[in-house]
């Protein structure tokens, strides 16, 4: 008889794929081999019969997907903390539990909202590029000057986990911490040295703003015009939390016409950025690809996590990490 099979739907970092291939006595696994994703077509052939999928944000997980694989499929794990690729209504209909992988890439993102802060700050990209190109004839007095970051307002919108970490790091640059978030968060706010304000205030007051909301039909397009247009012409805008939150016409608009005057992404819409997407144009934008949880101890982390999520859902166990306990429900 066939063993049940599992497929992970890229290489992952070692440490979680050897946990997965230590299921091979039970299991067939199959490892996407290819540096690019499965298409949506060949991954709902790959699902058919399945017992285990393993996925990543690249993998479009929908309901013809879950009924393509069959009753007899028994977990779902993201590595990702975001799980907006997967229709989660429609596998907790299915009892299908979804894992993900939250905590473990705090730190690495929020370093890396701020590694952007700074490069866009004081233009290290800008200022790379004209190295480069043989441009540094001498030491420019009115070159390359940029918004100071110490005793500046930082606003976040967003005050989750990541949000709270980029709030921290700013005590060190004597910083103005201004937050918005749909629900407050006093206890944290305090402990971060952050003021609870209203969106509107937020946009208005802040210098920097690092963008860290949840991609949903409500966040779609959050960021457009009439948001953008609220923000001071001098203030710099991050986005590590997914791009489509931030209308990327709107952000053209509002970077080639001064109403702000610089944004630095980590995300895109779509990902990966259309070559002839308007925003590669401007000079003041840094746009890197996807890459905040990329250290080696996150990337790792969220591995492993993802692992013991799958195999405990093959187990028939409660995930660790799951983001539809109500599958668990009666
Ligand atoms: C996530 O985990 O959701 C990030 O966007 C990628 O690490």
């Amino acid at each position: 008889m066939s063993k049940p099979r599992l497929f992970v739907t890229r290489i992952i970092p070692p440490k979680g794929l050897d946990m997965v291939q230590a299921l091979s006595a039970d299991y067939d696994i199959e490892v996407w081999q290819d540096p690019l994703p499965p298409a949506h077509d060949v991954l709902i052939e790959k699902v058919k019969g399945l017992t285990g999928l393993l996925c990543l944000l690249t993998d479009q997980i929908d309901a013809n997907l879950m009924d393509a694989s069959g009753p007899q499929l028994k977990v779902i794990s993201q590595m990702a903390v975001g799980f907006d690729n997967i229709d989660i209504p429609a596998a907790t209909a299915r009892r299908i539990p979804i894992g993900h992988t939250p905590g473990v890439l705090t730190d690495a993102t929020a370093d890396f909202a701020w590694a952007l802060l700074m490069a866009a700050a004081r233009r290290v990209v800008e200022g790379d590029k004209f190295t480069r190109a043989g441009q540094w004839q001498t030491w420019g007095p009115i070159d390359f000057l940029g918004p100071d970051v110490s005793g500046a307002t930082l606003g976040i919108v967003g005050f989750g986990r990541i949000g709270q970490a980029v709030a921290r790091r700013a005590q060190g640059f004597d910083m103005r911490v201004l937050y918005f978030d749909p629900k407050r968060q006093s206890e944290a706010e305090q402990a971060c040295h952050a003021e609870y304000a209203d969106l509107d205030t937020v946009l208005r007051e802040a210098d920097f703003l690092s963008i860290h909301t949840v991609l949903s039909k409500e966040t779609y397009h959050y960021f457009d015009d009439a948001k953008l247009k609220l923000m001071k012409p001098s203030a710099v805008l991050i986005n590590t939390a997914r791009g489509p939150v931030v209308d990327p016409a709107a952000l053209y608009r509002a970077l080639s016409t001064g109403t702000i005057a610089y944004a630095a992404l980590d995300v895109t819409e779509p990902e990966p950025i259309n070559m002839d997407d308007p925003l590669l144009t401007l000079d003041n934008i840094i746009i890197a690809p996807h890459i905040a949880s990329a250290s080696f101890t996150a990337r790792n982390k969220m591995a492993t996590m993802a692992a013991a999520n799958l195999i405990a859902g093959l187990k028939g166990e409660r995930l660790p990490n799951c983001v539809n306990p109500q599958v668990y429900e009666a």
